[in-house]
């Protein structure tokens, strides 16, 4: 994947949104990924270090290697990190198609909202599948906006969330890879593949849920390709702007959001 294929961008407003989305799911996507004392963990695709500081929070003992193909977004993970105070991580420019680590370097592998961009999920896989130990866990996390379903419900809302996910298959991507972890894990040769569904839903009485996810995580992230949707005359603007409106209306006091991701974990 070059730069130019991430369908979010590398802006400052999608660095925000990464910092908002682990900040609002740490607990529900993170809480149980804890690394033991002296081990090696890989972080593959660690973009602007949202997920590094939980890793290094939650296994503050683990030695944790953080790599991604761009400069930009490891300048501000590195700041990220060592803002928090944490030491036990180093970061490097590697791309996971050729990586710079000798065959099983790593006790774990972590790999978050990565797999997603890329057209071949599968390759990537075994490529950090040959850096892990034998016996050593790949822990993956990846949403799926198929299952995006809000109140009010709203044609519009889900035309311009389906822009989203036509853009990314455009270039190679699978905003509904979710769905097919367990299928990838097994395909790429791992043992003891499971997968766990994590449910965010909203409503205004979880208004940090509303802030943090429905409007700052999932609808930012739609509202962000709209100049790529009109381009490609996937939707016309009326109904475009109808359903960004839609979906933060969805945010108002009597509505709801629902968004499934889904947490998989294996063996080498
Ligand atoms: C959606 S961001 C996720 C970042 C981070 N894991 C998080 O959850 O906030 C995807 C990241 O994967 C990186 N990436 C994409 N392809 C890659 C590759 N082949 N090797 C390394 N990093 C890659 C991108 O540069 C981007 O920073």
């Amino acid at each position: 994947m070059t730069k130019h294929d991430y369908v979010h961008g590398y802006h400052s407003r999608e660095e925000t949104r990464l910092i908002d989305q682990a900040n609002t799911l740490t607990e529900l996507l993170h809480s149980d990924t804890v690394y033991p004392e002296g081990s090696t963990v890989l972080e593959a695709g660690c973009g602007v270090g949202a997920q590094t500081v939980i890793l290094a929070k939650n296994s503050p003992k683990a030695r944790i290697t953080s790599i991604d193909i761009s400069d930009d977004s490891l300048a501000a993970a590195k700041k990220r990190v060592t803002d928090a105070g944490f030491t036990n991580v180093e970061f490097h420019h590697a791309d996971i198609f050729k990586l710079p680590f000798p065959p099983a370097s790593f006790d774990h592998v972590f790999v978050c909202f990565v797999l997603e961009h890329l057209p071949d999920p599968v390759a990537a896989l075994l490529k950090l599948k040959d850096v892990l130990k034998p016996g050593g866990t790949m822990t993956v996390v990846e949403g799926d906006h198929g299952s995006a379903y809000f109140h009010p419900d709203s044609a519009a809302a889900r035309r311009a969330i389906q822009c989203l996910v036509e853009l990314q298959a455009k270039i190679g991507g699978d905003s509904l890879i979710g769905r097919r972890l367990y299928p990838l894990l097994v395909s790429a040769g791992f043992r003891d593949a499971r997968v766990s569904p994590r449910v965010v839903y909203a409503d205004s009485s979880r208004p940090q849920m509303v802030e943090g996810f429905t409007k700052n995580t999932f609808t930012a992230m739609v509202e962000g390709v709209e100049k790529e949707a009109l381009a490609a005359r996937m939707i016309d603007r009326e109904t475009w702007t109808k359903g960004i409106r839609d979906l933060y209306r969805t945010a108002e006091a009597d509505g709801t959001f629902c968004y499934t991701f889904f947490k998989g974990t294996a063996a080498r």
